[in-house]
Parts: structure tokens; sequence; C-alpha cells
């Protein structure tokens, strides 16, 4: 009896102090969680962070499910966080100096706790669908046929111009479970301009992504005019010249950590998960390298290459980032560079290729015999074919068979990626012709 309570009373304790407290490894506390929609995000072409509340019941869905709640399967996984975004930031400064033979004054070491949390379960297809559906625009307008959503009035009282002016830059959807415990960010990027849309930031969105995602400032053939001056002739491309021209220009990274930092800011005590789509999903892997928290991005260009430009202090372990793409998709996989690509056309030179974390890859070429095509690049398809059927199943066969061997492919870290083995990178320029 004495027992029992005390048993009882040590299960209570546990269980409220589960938010601060990390859990020990393997103690079967995950259950599955419910989530609400309950704010837009949006960048304006300042770059300004705008969040708007969603009333419950004001949209309507566009995809099959409940429009407004999403129940998702957890488990427990190992993180590092560092200690503070202040101390991050000073190791950063460091690494840079560092690379510029600046002589650094004595920062400290970054150290990098580690942490138990609660993340979602990566290799159970109905989660990853449900995380697809929310980096995608889940719920219609009016206007039904449209990639995204017009947010319309929903914005009017405290921003005097509209969405669709400045339509061009991150957005996505912040959700929260009822109780707050965890808090999804999701992010869908801007491949409007690689698509045919377009808008006020796309000029400077397009400079930040070729500079974060090609080997050398966009050089992707003679004809091309380069967004930075490190091409070093031959197949030869300034080091230090590629970082300065990121640290001057690029947008992309600090948007993403001013987002985190607003969100954390509204939900202090919550546990925070960073999704994305695309440019959207390489900047959730980002944030979530820097911040520790759990992160599923779907069908990202390879930010590797763009983290250690940025500069960011790598952690002892990204396994807390679970890329999910899928082999048809140029974008993903870094071959939307060729002189002719779809993606050379629009002016993109998207040629980085390695990931961060691990990835769960899609072999649709091979298995499904699908072609290489930019058209498949959309979260859409991702939702509507990739997740909506189990693998390695073809599609065609009958959906209630219970042989099925796998659901998702195996995570694996990409551990055998070169990027850019073309170039070769060094000291070749003078600073003054950068
Ligand atoms: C941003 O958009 C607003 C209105 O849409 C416009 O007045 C302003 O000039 C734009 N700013 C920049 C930097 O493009
Ligand atoms: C994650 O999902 C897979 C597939 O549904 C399941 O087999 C596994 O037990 C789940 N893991 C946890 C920790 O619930
Ligand atoms: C903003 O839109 C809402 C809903 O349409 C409306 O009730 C409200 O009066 C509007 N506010 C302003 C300042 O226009
Ligand atoms: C959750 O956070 C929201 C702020 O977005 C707040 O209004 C609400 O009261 C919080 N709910 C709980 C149960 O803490
Ligand atoms: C978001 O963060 C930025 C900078 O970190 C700050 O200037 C801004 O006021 C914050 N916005 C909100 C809505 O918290
Ligand atoms: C179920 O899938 C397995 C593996 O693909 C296949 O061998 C089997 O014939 C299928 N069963 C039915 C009833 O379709």
């Amino acid at each position: 009896m004495l027992l029992t309570s005390l048993l009882f009373s040590l299960l209570l304790s546990l269980s409220a102090s589960a938010t601060q407290v990390p859990f020990s490894v393997g103690a079967p506390s995950t259950s599955p969680l419910t989530f609400q929609l309950r704010h837009l995000h949006a960048t304006t072409n300042t770059s300004q962070i705008l969040f708007s509340d969603v009333q419950p019941g004001s949209l309507s869905d566009g995809l099959q499910g409940d429009p407004e709640t999403y129940t998702i399967n957890t488990q427990l996984i190992k993180t590092h966080r560092p200690s503070s975004f202040a101390s991050y930031e000073r190791a950063r400064e460091k690494a840079f100096r560092w690379d510029r033979h600046i002589k650094d004054d004595g920062i400290e070491e970054l150290s990098w706790p580690e942490d138990i949390v609660m993340a979602p379960n990566v290799t159970d297809r109905e989660t990853l669908l449900l995380l697809a559906k929310m980096t995608n625009n889940a719920y219609a307008h009016e206007d039904n046929g449209r990639e995204w959503y017009d947010l319309g009035k929903q914005w009017n009282t405290s921003f005097p111009f509209g969405w669709e002016q400045d339509g061009d830059g991150f957005r996505g959807h912040i959700f929260a479970t009822p109780d707050n415990s965890t808090v999804v960010i999701s992010i869908k990027g801007t491949s409007a301009g690689l698509l045919g849309g377009g808008g006020p930031t796309t000029k400077k969105d397009k400079l930040n992504d070729n500079l974060l995602f090609s080997c050398c400032c966009a050089r992707v053939s003679f004809t091309w005019s380069t967004v930075c001056g490190c091409y070093a002739g031959g197949s030869k491309c300034d080091q230090n010249c590629v970082e300065a021209s990121l640290v001057d220009d690029s947008l992309f990274y600090p948007i993403g950590t001013n987002l985190y930092n607003n969100v954390s800011y509204m939900y202090p005590d919550s546990n925070i998960w960073v999704i994305g789509h695309s440019l959207g999903g390489a900047l959730a892997s980002l944030i979530g390298v820097t911040f520790g928290s759990p992160v599923v991005a779907f069908e990202a260009p390879g930010e590797r290459m763009a983290a250690g430009r940025l500069h960011l202090p790598s952690p002892p372990s990204t396994h807390h980032v679970t890329h999910v793409y899928h082999t048809a998709d140029p974008i993903a996989m870094g071959t939307c560079n060729g002189a002719l690509s779809s993606c050379a056309i629009a002016g993109y030179a998207m040629e980085s290729r390695c990931h961060l974390g691990q990835s769960i890859i899609y072999d649709t070429v091979t298995q499904w015999g699908w072609a290489v095509d930019i058209r498949l690049h959309p979260i859409r398809i991702i939702v509507e074919k990739l997740l909506a059927q189990d693998w390695p199943i073809p599609p065609g066969s009958p959906p209630d068979n219970t042989t099925i061997l796998s659901k998702v492919p195996e995570p694996k870290p990409e551990d055998d990626c070169v990027e850019c083995f073309a170039w070769e990178y060094g000291d070749f320029l003078d600073p003054g012709n950068w």
C-alpha cells in the first residue's frame, strides 16, 4: 500500500515535470500529440516577420480530414542545444575570425548540452503525411486553384499593406497543442519565382538562393553573370569571397532565427519543432541545427554547404534533423543546374546536394519510374502522390495489403555525399577584387 502510493506520487511528479526535465532515454512516455493551427506567419518585402492569429473555425479545408487538428505520432530523440543563442552567435563570430586569420579575443568554446525531447515519429508514414500537410496550404479559400491562399482580411488591422503585393517571402503556419506543450513552426519556401510566379522580393531571394545553394556565385556557364565576384577562372572559386558575399547579403538565415526567437518568445515553455518545404525546409534545418529543435524538411535543396558558408557552429550530432525527398525532384537532388535546366532558365543555380542530419529518400525514379522533373517538387505532389501510400508498394497495389515490408524508407545520414566536386576552393583572389 505504502509502496503503491509512493510510486504513484513519483509518477505524478515525473509527469508534472516532463516538459522541463529531460526524459531518461527509452522512457515509454511518447504519446500522440494533437495540434491546432494558431497563427500564420509571413515575411514582408523588408524581411519583417508578421503574425496573424487564426480564429477557430475560420478556415475551410482544401484536403481531406479535419482542417484544424492534426494528430501526430511521437518518439523521444537526443538533441544538442547551445546554452544560449548569444553564445551561439559568439561562436559563429569566432569561426569567421578564425577563417580570416583575425586574432580572436578569447571567445569561449561553445558547449552543447544534451537533451532528450519529444519529436515526431519520422518512421511513421501517417506522421510524415500530416507534417507535409502542415507545411502546405491545407486550407482552401475562395481562390481555390492557387498554390497559396489569400490571407486577405485577416491582415487588415495591424498591417497597412496587403499580403498579395508582398507575397513572395517566407511564410507558413504555427501550430500548437491545446496545452501549448509542443509548437510546430511550419515554413513554406519561396519557390514561386522558380515555378513561374514572382513578387517584389523574388530578385533578392534569387540572389540569396544562388549564394547559398550554388557552387560559386551561380556561375553555371560562361553566359551567366555571377551574383558575386568570387569566380577565379577555370574551375576555381575564392572561398573567403563566397562567404563574405553571404554575410553581406543573406537574409535567409536571419529570417529563420528571428522567426524562431519570435515564436519561442510567444511560447517560452514549449518544445518547438520546425518543419518546411523546399527553401523553407532548408531554412527549417538551419534553424533546427541552431536551436537543437527537431526538424522535418521536405524536398529541401542541400543545405550542408550553406551551413558551412554561414559558419554555423556544428553540434555533436544533427540527427534531430530529418530530410524527406524523392529522387525525381531535381531541387532536392541538386541536379537542377545544367545550363539548360529549368532552374537555370529561371535564373537559379541549385547545385548543392548534401543534406544535414538524416535523410529518408524515396527512390521514385527506380521504383516507380518517375522521370526527373521540377514539376514533381511541389509539396502537393508529396502529399497527394508520394506519402499517400506505403513504400515500396508500387502505385496501383491494393491499399489494404498487409504484407508491406517498410512503410517509410530507412532514415540515413548522407555520409558519402560530395559537394561541388568539379570546383576548387581557396584563396585565389585579392580581397580588393571581390
Ligand atoms: C514594400 O512594399 C510596399 C507596399 O507593398 C512598398 O511601398 C515598399 O516600397 C516596398 N519596399 C521595398 C523595399 O521594396
Ligand atoms: C514509429 O512509427 C512506426 C511505424 O508506424 C512504429 O513501428 C514505431 O513503433 C513507432 N515508434 C514509436 C516510438 O512509437
Ligand atoms: C478587418 O477585417 C475584419 C473582418 O473582415 C473587420 O471586421 C474589421 O472591421 C477590419 N478592420 C479594419 C481596421 O479594417
Ligand atoms: C497557449 O498560448 C496562447 C498564446 O498563443 C494563450 O493564449 C493560451 O492561453 C495558452 N494556453 C494554455 C493552456 O496555456
Ligand atoms: C520578432 O523578433 C524581432 C527581432 O528578433 C523583433 O524585432 C520583433 O519585434 C519580434 N516580433 C514579434 C511579433 O515578437
Ligand atoms: C502485397 O505486397 C507484396 C509485396 O509487394 C506482394 O508480394 C503481394 O502479392 C501483395 N499482396 C496482394 C494481395 O496484393
